[in-house]
């Protein structure tokens, strides 16, 4: 199965990036976990939409989620919310509206993610959910991934150190594996 993993944030030592990275070596042998970045995706401008399309970058990551079996997003939090680049990828990704059943309707999709803070981006998840039952996606609430503190479990390029925290992700990508084979 292939899983599409996207980290919403641009920052090179990116605790959610790190994460994400610790997810690819996480997933059992017969799940490919690809992550593909936002980079390249600007900020939406309903204009240039509709003299130029959806941008070559959005199509690109539109398509691999198209053809993948599930979705994960490692989000941070940015003022008790979701981040706002992260949202306008995602943005970017919905449109045209006619392709949303292509893209989103019923994939399954799973949430993590981790702060320097105490909160473990509880509200940051939780914002999304609104975005996920707009799109018709099948959301996974099967288990939960929230670290607080992350300065303490990863150095300083964002690479996971925390053996605790490893062992919980790999419950946490087994059960949405599942959840997704159940499908
Ligand atoms: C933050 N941060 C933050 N953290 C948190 O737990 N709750 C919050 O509400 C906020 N708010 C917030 C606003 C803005 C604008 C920024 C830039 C940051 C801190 C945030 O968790 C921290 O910068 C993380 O390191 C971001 O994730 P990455 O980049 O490490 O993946």
């Amino acid at each position: 199965m292939t899983i599409i993993g996207i980290s919403g944030s641009l920052r090179k030592n990116s605790f959610n990036s790190g994460l994400l990275r610790a997810a690819v070596a996480a997933v059992s042998p017969d799940t490919h976990l690809e992550i593909v970045s936002i980079r390249d995706i600007p900020l939406y401008d309903g204009d240039v939409e509709e003299t130029s399309g959806v941008p070559p970058a959005v199509q690109q990551i539109k398509d691999r989620v198209a053809s993948a079996d599930g979705l994960l997003l490692a989000t941070p939090e940015y003022n008790n919310s979701l981040p706002g680049v992260f949202k306008n990828a995602i943005d970017w990704m919905s449109r045209p509206p006619k392709d949303i059943p292509r893209v989103f309707a019923d994939r399954p999709v799973a949430l993590m993610g981790a702060t320097p803070g105490m909160g473990g981006t509880l509200l940051a998840q939780s914002a999304w959910l609104p975005v996920f039952r707009t799109l018709q996606m099948r959301a996974w609430f099967g288990g939960r991934l929230q670290v607080s503190n992350a300065r303490q479990s990863f150095d300083a390029q964002g690479n996971l150190t925390d053996e605790a925290i490893r062992e919980r992700l790999k419950a946490f990508v087994s059960g949405f594996e599942g959840f997704i084979r159940k499908k």
